[in-house]
């Protein structure tokens, strides 16, 4: 009869990892967290250059002539010399142009007004329309034959001399020039204003 009682039952065995698992392991951790670096900083790194384009690259000046040589910040305005009358009336011209913000580009839109005039020796001379004194808008006055406004009763020759005390000086002359095919030509039927506002309330003609 055989003893029993000190025999155990064997435990069974552990299993064991292969050879070279524990490399394996470590080598999918790296490749896992690789691959989520570069889901997230992929995308990440396109939307911030995405998004910070414009102000890297800075903003496209103002108006039509921003990329034009001789005419940089010079604005097109839509009629040519010899629409303006030769008799000296002036004319009242809309000022537009595309116009963009660090993200957008807005075309065609409105910055002012001017008035346009053939003097006697045929040179054409520009005005803001803005009244030096409050800003209200200056009127041509036919039966005067001179600049008014109606809001405090500014006058102005058709030079733009001021003609009474109300306003602290006269209206606001702009730079001019005549152009072909947006190239500065004396000869050239195309007008270009660098438009510009001015301080009101002030003697001086202070830009603004
Ligand atoms: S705003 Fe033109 S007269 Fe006052």
């Amino acid at each position: 009869m055989s003893d029993t009682s000190s025999q155990s039952i064997p435990a069974p065995e552990q299993p064991t990892d292969p050879p070279g698992a524990g490399r394996r392991n470590v080598l999918v951790e790296i490749l896992t967290a690789f691959l989520s670096f570069i889901i997230v900083a992929v995308p990440s790194t396109i939307g911030g250059i995405f998004f910070l384009d414009p102000l890297v690259r800075g903003r496209k000046p103002k108006g039509d002539g921003g990329e034009t040589g001789g005419l940089t910040g010079f604005i097109k305005l839509p009629v040519t010399a010899d629409s303006i009358p030769a008799d000296g009336t002036p004319v009242a011209v809309s000022v537009r142009t595309d116009q963009d913000d660090a993200w957008n580009h807005y075309k065609d839109v409105p910055v002012g007004s001017v008035w346009l005039r053939k003097t006697p020796v045929g040179k054409i001379i520009v005005f803001n329309s803005v009244c030096p004194h409050l800003g209200c808008s200056v009127d041509y006055r036919r039966s005067e034959n001179d600049f008014f406004c109606p809001c405090h009763t500014s006058c102005f020759t058709l030079d733009g001399e001021k003609t009474n005390d109300i306003p602290p000086r006269g209206m606001d002359e702009l730079e001019i020039a005549t152009a072909t095919d947006g190239q500065p030509n004396e000869n050239g039927v195309e007008l270009w204003v660098k438009f510009q506002n001015f301080r009101s309330t002030t003697s001086e003609k202070i830009a603004i």
